[in-house]
């Protein structure tokens, strides 16, 4: 019972398998036939095409009479068994390539009379294989491909297949090639590919007898042939070839080109390939106006001459060039400056590619032995003073060694009609200074991959450029005037991984992009940018695309709410944490215009806390489509890092979380406000009396009506001051008067009599205090409660530390007794340090005090 069971899964394991590889073809399905097959039915015919390659399979089996096209590709077929295929009567494509087959009998492809197309390549077939004359058969036959099969010299029979357009072969000679006279018989002929890429060719000679029985062939691929001599009038006869491809043949040279080109003359020719037909390691090229000057007898579209370390050109060369020309490319060649770059301009290319300039190379696996490689191709007469030529000094983009011509304006030579330009990858390591252009088409400039390390500019005469590639070039300074106004009609700019971080941060009136008003999309990429000055993208309000990815960006601090048109920032690789509120109300007005705006932020530092909350908040309700947006990560405030794929929950918690954190904060706001403000008071208060002495001597010094005093003592007003309650007047009125001015010459200043009136008493005061030499307190508990008696006490004590360095003016006379209790502590401070004498009140003490004071006094 098991065993039944375990065959049915295993067989359905092995078609689940096989169809799913054949899904993966367009719209092919297992056939019915055999589902290891893949079948797809034909439109027109309702036959089925099949595909049964790569399976194996060591024999044919039969097909049913459904079949339009097979495939048997890469198996291990070795033998075709006679009549395997007499079913298969509509077959008119089989593809027996990449397998053993060497045997073939008369009868192996009987009933395949309709055959069109039979593909043979990579088989085993020799002379043997032929005898029986099988390909007699196929009398409808139109393509044949039997590449790689002939290592030696050997052309099969092909006489009658009078229908055939394309045959490719294997082309194998000693010495002259010549393709035999069965040739002759096939009038529809169109294409011959001999190409040593994809089989076996080896001519060393070709000679006008070579090709004289193939006159009607439109395309002749030559390429990899190891040609050594090609003669004059070699494909003379051939005046319907469109295209020939003489690449890849290391031993002809520049010089072959005499030969080819004499040929082609008033031929149908339009395409021309000669690439590498120079060694990797031979000398650097000339090109003379021989090897081409023939090509103006025809008219040619499209010459290919890469990799053939092609220098300089003769001068007025390039004029023979014909003006059918439309394609030039020169890839990989080693150009250096020259009088040719002015023939340029009478060329009538519309595209030219010369990148990958000065590029390295490995030596060819299997060089060629050519009988010319000693000779030097190199030709000495171009005069070295053409070099020196003042017109060429001016000439392309400086090289930054040349420092004093740094800044000079250089003109650029531009084919009239060319619109595309490859300058990709050429090595060049140039300042663009001021430039000019010929007056030019020219819509697509591919800078990129250079060393172009900084963009002076401006570059003029650009007014057709729609897109400009400048990227990886290593660029550190754009000026901003580098693109002028003539880039009006620029729409694609990439200038990707250069350093341009190190140059925007600092154009912060955002001139640099300021004339850039019709681009769509705008390549930033991989810039080391850290930020972008508000108003860099000011004029650019077509932008559609804008690409900040790979940088070091941080925030959004751009203008943004201008580019309505915005459909995609890409933001990918940065070190954002969030976006802040001024970027999120830019880009919501951005989709309040327009519907549709996407937005990059993977792969940033994104960090879900409270500061980032409304940003969280925006994610998870904003109608721009975040791309990814479920695969991003975010930081929590307690450092892990979470996937963002629930935002409501998110920002639930999230909340919850920062209303406690806003009571906190603000909780020891409040505090700490508090603090302050008693710290403040505390330190008013400390200082009370010092602010007070402050300020009434500020308000004294203002007043011109109370004299300056000088620092000498005689110039003070009065001798002292006398600080008294009122309910003591009695005393100092009679005694004090009577014994200090009247019987000692004493001034005395009391407030009764000496005050000026009008002025408000705190300032009489503290002038008083200060224009006399000493103050007397006569301390009483009077005193002690008056306002203005602690008042005038203080102001004296600040006056002597302030005004007087610490010299004492106060003298404490203490009338009554006052216990040591009831002073102030800031009194008896001033009690216990500095001298004070107690009023006796008995007549013999009476006249011992007023001695001391008087003498104290004076
Ligand atoms: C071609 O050369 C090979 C070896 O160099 C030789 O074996 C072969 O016989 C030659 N074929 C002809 C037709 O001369
Ligand atoms: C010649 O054949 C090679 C190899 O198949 C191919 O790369 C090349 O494009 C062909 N040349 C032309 C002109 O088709
Ligand atoms: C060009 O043709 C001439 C005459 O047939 C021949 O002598 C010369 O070798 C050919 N040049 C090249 C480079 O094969
Ligand atoms: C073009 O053909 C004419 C007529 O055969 C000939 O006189 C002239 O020299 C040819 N021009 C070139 C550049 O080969």
């Amino acid at each position: 019972m098991i065993r039944p069971l375990y065959v049915l899964v295993l067989t359905f394991e092995i078609l689940y398998r096989s169809a799913s590889i054949i899904k993966r073809k367009h719209g092919f399905k297992p056939c019915e036939f055999d589902h290891r097959c893949a079948c797809k039915r034909d439109q027109s015919s309702s036959l089925y095409v099949a595909d049964c390659s790569g399976l194996n399979m060591t024999q044919i089996r039969r097909f049913p009479n459904v079949l339009l096209k097979l495939s048997l590709r890469m198996n291990r077929l070795e033998v075709i068994k006679d009549g395997i295929f007499s079913d298969n009567t509509l077959l008119t494509s089989l593809d027996l390539s990449f397998n053993n087959i060497n045997s073939i009998s008369s009868s192996s492809f009987i009933g395949l009379e309709k055959l069109k197309e039979l593909d043979l390549q990579h088989n085993n077939l020799r002379k043997i294989s032929f005898t029986h004359q099988w390909l007699a058969r196929f009398k409808s036959l139109v393509y044949l491909n039997l590449k790689e099969n002939f290592y030696d010299e050997y052309q099969p029979d092909i006489s009658s297949l009078v229908r055939l357009e394309t045959l490719k072969m294997d082309f194998v000679h000693n010495k002259t090639a010549i393709l035999s006279k069965q040739f002759k018989n096939l009038k529809r002929l169109k294409l011959l590919d001999f190409s040593g890429f994809t089989g076996h060719c080896s001519v060393p000679v070709l000679t006008p007898n070579t090709f004289q029985n193939v006159p009607y062939v439109r395309h002749l691929n030559l390429s990899m042939c190891k040609i050594k001599s090609l003669q004059i009038k070699t494909f003379h006869v051939m005046k319907n070839i469109a295209s020939l491809d003489l690449s890849g043949n290391t031993c002809l040279k520049f010089q072959v080109l005499e030969n080819v080109t004499a040929d082609l003359q008033f031929s149908a020719i339009k395409i021309l390939k000669v690439n590498k037909i120079h060694k990797v390691f031979d000398m650097n090229t000339y090109l003379h106006t021989n090897h081409i000057k023939h090509l103006k007898n025809t008219s040619i579209l499209e010459l290919h001459m890469d990799s053939n370390r092609l220098q300089q050109i003769e001068p007025g060369a390039l004029r023979f060039l014909p003006t059918t020309l439309i394609h030039l490319s020169v890839r990989d060649n080693m150009f250096s400056l020259g009088p040719y770059v002015y023939d340029l301009l009478a060329l009538s290319v519309k595209t030219v590619d010369v990148s990958g300039m000065n590029s390295f190379h490995k030596e060819d696996s299997n060089p060629e032995k050519c009988n010319l490689d000693l000779v030097c191709t190199w030709h000495t007469d171009v005069r070295l003073d053409e070099y020196s030529d003042p017109q060429f000094k001016h000439l392309w983009f400086r090289r930054e060694t040349n420092e004093q011509a740094g800044f000079r304006r250089t003109f650029i030579p531009i084919p009239y009609n060319l619109t595309k330009l490859n300058y990709r990858s050429c090595g060049s390591q140039y300042n663009i200074t001021e430039v000019e252009l010929s007056n030019n088409k020219l819509e697509n400039v591919d800078l990129s991959n250079n060393l172009l390390t900084r963009w002076i500019g401006p570059l003029r005469n650009v007014k057709n450029l729609r897109y400009l590639d400048l990227s990886s070039n290593m660029c550190s300074y754009l000026s901003t005037f580098f693109f002028g106004p003539d880039f009006i009609v620029l729409e694609k700019l990439s200038m990707s991984n250069n350093l341009l971080g190190l140059i925007l941060p600092s154009d912060i009136h955002g001139n640099t992009f300021q004339h850039l008003l019709n681009v769509i999309k705008l390549d930033l990429s991989q810039n080391r940018i850290s930020n972008l000055p508000h108003q860099i993208f000011k004029s650019l309000r077509k932008m559609e695309i804008l690409d900040l990815s790979d940088n070091f960006i941080e925030n959004i601090d751009f203008q943004l709410s201008h580019l309505i048109k915005l459909s995609y920032l890409n933001l990918r690789n940065n070190l954002i944490t969030f976006i802040n509120n001024q970027a999120i109300i830019q880009i919501n007005s951005i989709v309040d215009k327009r519907k549709k705006l996407a937005i990059n932020l993977s792969g940033n530092k994104l960090i879900c806390t409270c500061e980032s909350q409304k940003f969280i908040d925006w994610m998870g309700s904003t109608s721009v489509h975040i791309v990814n947006k479920t695969h991003y990560f975010c930081q929590l405030s307690t450092g892990e890092r979470v996937q963002i794929q629930h935002i409501p929950e998110l920002f639930t918690t999230l909340e919850k979380e920062c209303t406690s954190y806003v009571i906190l904060t603000s909780g020891l706001l409040v505090s700490l406000s508090l603090f302050i403000i008693v710290l403040i008071m505390g330190i008013c208060y400390r200082f009370r009396w010092k602010l007070r002495y402050c300020y009434y001597m500020v308000k004294i010094r203002s007043r011109s009506k109370i004299p300056q005093i000088d620092e000498d003592e005689n110039e003070y007003m009065y001798d002292v001051f006398v600080s008294y309650a009122d309910d003591d007047r009695s005393f100092v009125h009679t005694q004090l008067l009577q014994t200090l001015e009247k019987e000692n010459g004493i001034r005395l200043c009391l407030h009764k009599r000496n005050f000026l009136p009008g002025n408000d008493i705190a300032t009489n005061i503290t002038s008083a205090i200060h224009n006399s030499r000493k103050t007397i307190v006569i301390m009483t508990y009077h005193y002690l409660k008056s306002y203005w008696c602690m008042f005038e006490f203080n102001m004296a004590r600040m006056e002597s530390i302030y005004e007087r360095n610490n010299e004492n003016v106060l003298f404490l006379v203490v009338f009554e007794h006052i216990s040591a209790r009831d002073f102030p502590l800031h009194i008896l401070e001033v009690v216990q340090s500095q001298s004070y004498i107690e009023f006796p009140n008995d007549e013999q003490g009476d006249v011992v005090f007023w001695l001391q004071l008087v003498t104290a006094l004076k």
